[in-house]
């Protein structure tokens, strides 16, 4: 995992350590749900390597979570983003928001062709990313929640996969 680099809102956003990973699971489980484990994103993640990882802390206590895995699509390097979870009462403040700019400095930052998320487009549109009709996963999503964030101008098509 690296450190980060430039981040836009590193105010509240810091890199994930070994430190936080207990919350971070407790923060994600209360999100989503052990239903996550069956997710193809997960397979993913199952051994892809974590590029990157920021956890928001508000007086001590974790209020948001975010991972990136690096991915190839069809040999293009890559990050897969995901999970992303704010605290449920500290949601609609935009820390989610900021969440996804550290991600998105961090793409820029390595230079990757772009970001790939399964997630709901309402969500994640006004940050850029688009459908990414050619990508495909390895196993079932709803092609509409698979999205892409162009970093460089290389347009992903093809299997994504763990690298
Ligand atoms: C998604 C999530 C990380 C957003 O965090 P946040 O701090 O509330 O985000 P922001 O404050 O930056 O943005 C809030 C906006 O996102 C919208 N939003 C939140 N969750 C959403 C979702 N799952 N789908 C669509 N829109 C969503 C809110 O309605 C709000 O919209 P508005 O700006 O038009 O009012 C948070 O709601 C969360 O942890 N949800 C549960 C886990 C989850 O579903 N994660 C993946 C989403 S695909």
């Amino acid at each position: 995992m690296s450190l980060a680099p430039a981040l836009s809102n590193a105010f509240r956003i810091t890199p994930e350590t070994d430190a936080d990973r207990e919350e971070v699971e407790a923060l994600v489980m209360a999100a989503f749900g052990p239903g996550r484990f069956a997710k193809t994103a997960e397979r993913i993640r199952e051994t892809a390597h974590m590029s990157a990882a920021f956890v928001a802390r508000e007086d001590g206590r974790l209020t948001g979570s975010v991972r990136l895995w690096s991915i190839t699509v069809d040999g293009l390097d890559a990050l897969f983003l995901g999970p992303i979870a704010v605290v449920s009462d500290a949601r609609r403040g935009g820390l989610g928001a900021d969440l996804v700019g550290a991600c998105i400095g961090e793409a820029q930052h390595r230079g990757v062709a772009g970001v790939l998320l399964v997630g709901d487009p309402h969500y994640f549109e006004r940050f850029g990313f688009q459908p990414a009709p050619d990508v495909r996963l390895p196993g079932p999503a709803d092609p509409r929640r698979v999205l892409w964030l162009p970093i460089t101008s290389a347009a992903p098509s093809g299997l994504a996969l763990p690298a």
